[in-house]
């Protein structure tokens, strides 16, 4: 699969922001990223098509917050960046062009991450790229200590709710008439404990899956 996942950063907010007006109508209220992304309880994560597939990790490895073994420390990576001969085998400088298929975004509070926008452009939809955010989004919660994933859909979005079902998340409840557009009901679903070892199991299926079906695809998640 030509896509990997990588967190968002503020260089990506005019192109995510292009997928977010594409993926919602008009009484969608635009994610104010600037502020969200300095926050630390906000987490985004965005799905990049890789140049070709061989090259997938090492260009989710360039955005990776994760120090790997032998790199140099950020002050000294920022000097030596594109001085050739002395970057050796560190990740290469992020590349901000790369082109973003999909994104999805978290807010962790207390011990349940809320999954406040997922959306994958018209073009890309139904490769995979919606499910493979959300494996991220999942892995990227209990690496936080959170114990569920909850959100709202539209009470007519049934590819969504298949795709949420699909990781275990069910009605939780409903928000009457809560879209302002149409006053469309939203549906609460959430997910079991996400940290319980039935889960997991049924989480590691899902998982392997995905990459059989798809390929195994990068996942760097900061
Ligand atoms: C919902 C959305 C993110 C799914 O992304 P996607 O990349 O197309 O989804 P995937 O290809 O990864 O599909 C994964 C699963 O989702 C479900 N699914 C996705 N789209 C579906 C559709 N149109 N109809 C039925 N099921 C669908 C299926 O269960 C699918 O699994 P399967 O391939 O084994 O059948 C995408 O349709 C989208 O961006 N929609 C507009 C924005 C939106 O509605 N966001 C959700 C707000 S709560």
């Amino acid at each position: 699969m030509p896509f990997f996942l990588r967190p968002m950063r503020l260089e990506d907010i005019a192109q995510v922001s292009l997928v977010e007006r594409e993926c919602f109508s008009a009484g969608w209220v635009p994610t104010p990223f600037k502020r969200d992304l300095r926050r630390d309880t906000m987490f985004f994560l965005v799905a990049c098509e890789a140049r070709t597939p061989a090259n997938a990790d090492t260009e989710a490895r360039a955005f990776s917050t994760v120090r790997q073994p032998g790199d140099p420390p950020p002050v000294l990576e920022r000097l030596v960046r594109g001085i050739k001969g002395l970057a050796g085998d560190h990740p290469p400088p992020p590349d901000f062009s790369q082109r973003i298929a999909g994104f999805l975004g978290l807010w962790y509070i207390v011990d349940d991450a809320h999954v406040t926008v997922v959306g994958v452009r018209e073009t890309a939809r139904r490769n995979g790229i919606g499910e493979l955010l959300l494996l991220g989004g999942i892995e990227a919660s209990l690496r936080r200590g959170m114990r569920a994933l909850t959100l709202e859909v539209r009470a007519s979005n049934l590819g969504a709710q298949a795709l949420y079902t699909k990781y275990g998340f069910r009605q939780a409840g409903v928000r009457k008439g809560y879209y302002t557009d149409n006053h469309e009901d939203a549906l609460i679903m959430t997910t079991a404990d996400i940290t319980d070892p039935a889960y997991h199991s049924r989480f590691i299926r899902l998982r392997d899956s995905h990459a059989a079906r798809w390929g195994r695809s990068a996942r760097y998640l900061g």
